[in-house]
């Protein structure tokens, strides 16, 4: 299959060599929330009928244009789940770095220019209390973007035309984040004191929504846990779950 030429020899590390290639699928999130898989297993697919995005939101693709994968993660502290969202989109920009300059809108969308090139969505099991499955879900446009978001979305092509294949740029995703997690895992990434870095909109002025609130506030960081901080009036410390998103 050419989309995946060059994964199996580029990958670095233990993750990604029990693989799934997907034709299409509903989902490749729901793939693996489904199937009984080791840790670091990747489910990728060329296209999605289905694609979930945060916040109930739908993740369009067109067919064998974009990167989407799903990795098994091993578990971790659930009061680690928050950032680990956000260690993923570092993990996922330190890859792109190297052809073009994406950065992050908090949480974990990944930004060139204000336009959206990709995202994460992480998603959890519970039996009771306890987590029993982790899986981290990435989208990127590569080569177009669905004419339904083209204001609002950017494919890595539009930046540079000198990609690498899909399946060497998907390896190296997989590689980065196996090479992140486990730092993040072990306490030896501070989220924090990253984020400046990362952040596309640090010290700047953002709008945000919640239902028919909005205000502007300057982006002042994250926390330890990778809640947002604003700064101003309407200082606060935002998080994932309040609903808060930016309106660019
Ligand atoms: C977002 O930006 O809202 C998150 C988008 C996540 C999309 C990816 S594509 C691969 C994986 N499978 C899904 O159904 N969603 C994620």
């Amino acid at each position: 299959m050419i989309f995946f030429e060059g994964y199996a020899d580029a990958l670095k590390g233990n993750w990604g060599r029990e693989h799934y290639f997907l034709d299409e699928v509903d989902s490749t999130n729901k793939y693996m929330l489904e199937k009984n898989v080791g840790v670091g297993a990747v489910a990728s697919a060329l296209s999605q009928t289905n694609g979930r995005g945060r916040s109930g939101r739908h993740w369009y693709n067109n067919p064998g244009s974009a990167i989407m994968f799903t990795v098994n993660l091993p578990l971790l502290p659930a009061d680690k789940l928050f950032g680990l969202q956000i260690s993923a989109g570092y993990a996922i920009c330190d890859c792109l770095a190297n052809y073009a300059d994406a950065r992050l809108k908090w949480p974990n969308d990944i930004v060139i220019k204000r336009r959206k090139l990709g995202g994460i969505l992480t998603e959890t099991r519970f039996a009771g209390s306890e987590l029993k499955k982790i899986i981290l879900g990435i989208g990127v446009n590569i080569a177009a973007i669905p004419s339904n978001v083209s204001n609002m979305a950017i494919a890595l092509s539009e930046e540079n035309t000198d990609l690498p294949q899909n399946g060497i740029l998907l390896a190296n995703f997989v590689n980065s984040l196996e090479e992140i997690f486990e730092k993040y895992a072990n306490g030896e990434l501070n989220i924090k004191n990253e984020w400046p870095y990362y952040s596309a909109y640090y010290k700047k002025e953002v709008s945000f929504h919640k239902g028919n609130e909005k205000f502007t506030a300057v982006e002042g960081g994250i926390t330890e846990k990778g809640y947002l901080v604003t700064e101003g009036d309407k200082g606060e410390v935002i998080t994932g779950e309040t609903g808060y998103d930016f309106n660019i």
